[in-house]
């Protein structure tokens, strides 16, 4: 289901929240997939402001992490879960995971990766997973060329995501160049998924992963290969869909 929703960000938040909320009351979230960035800070928000019951249950696993910034960093995505996500919705560190990007060598972080991989494949991948998209059509940081069956990994980020991240440090010789990702194969192990876009940033590749091919090039057009997806858009992003 794709609904252009006028109402922006809170609407869009709203509808998402919804969807999670849905699941939580049924019982049936044990474990919840949250993307960072800025498309799904409306929904934490919203879900925390509802003061629902029964979050003390369920396992939350991020999409990603940057490779090389010290635990800690407060623009670590880590740091980002912890005060968007965990504290408002008050959820237990233990059941809190983010990839880690802090090894210093090509076998930790490998390794960092294939444990991650286990422990979200251990519980059947999330309930829901919320997904932003990249201007360069990435998931998760999947970017163009990841291939549909990948797997949590480290990767190269794209020119343009460095570009696009730069906002967040000092200067851009900051900007990690490389992310622990789940995979796009990872990502759709997930039961249901929602993807949220805002802006006419955001147009060309909401209009590639919905309208173009099923395809590497555009990873987010994997998203047409997941059984319930919602897909909310704001005006601006769904601008370019026919
Ligand atoms: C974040 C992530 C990325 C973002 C995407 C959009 O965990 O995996 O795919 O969802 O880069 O970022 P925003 O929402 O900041 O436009």
């Amino acid at each position: 289901e794709v609904v252009d929703e006028a109402d922006g960000a809170e609407g869009i938040g709203r509808r998402a929240a919804d969807v999670v909320a849905e699941e939580l009351a049924a019982g049936r979230l044990a474990t919840f997939g949250v993307a960072t960035g800025s498309s799904p800070l409306q929904v934490y928000a919203d879900l925390a402001a509802r003061r629902l019951p029964g979050w003390d249950a369920v396992e939350v696993f991020a999409l990603d992490e940057y490779v090389g910034l010290p635990a800690g960093d407060p623009r670590s995505y880590a740091a980002v879960v912890e005060e968007e996500v965990r504290a408002p919705l008050g959820l237990d560190p233990a059941r809190v995971h983010v990839p880690d990007g802090t090894a210093t060598t090509e076998a930790g972080l490998a390794a960092a990766c294939a444990a991650y991989e286990a422990a979200l494949t251990a519980r059947g991948g999330a309930d829901v997973q919320l997904l932003g998209i990249g201007a360069t059509g990435h998931i998760g940081f999947n970017e163009p060329g990841s291939p549909l069956s990948s797997r949590t990994r480290v990767v190269e980020l794209a020119a343009t995501t460095v570009a696009d991240n730069a906002r967040f440090f000092a200067r851009p010789e900051d900007v990690p160049r490389r992310a622990v990702t789940q995979g796009v194969a990872t990502i759709a192990t997930a039961r249901r998924h929602v993807l949220i876009a805002r802006g006419e940033h955001k147009a060309e590749a909401v209009r590639a992963a919905l309208e173009g091919p099923v395809s590497p090039a555009c990873p987010a057009s994997a998203v047409r290969t997941f059984a319930d997806v919602l897909v909310l858009l704001d005006p601006a992003a769904a601008s370019r869909l026919t």
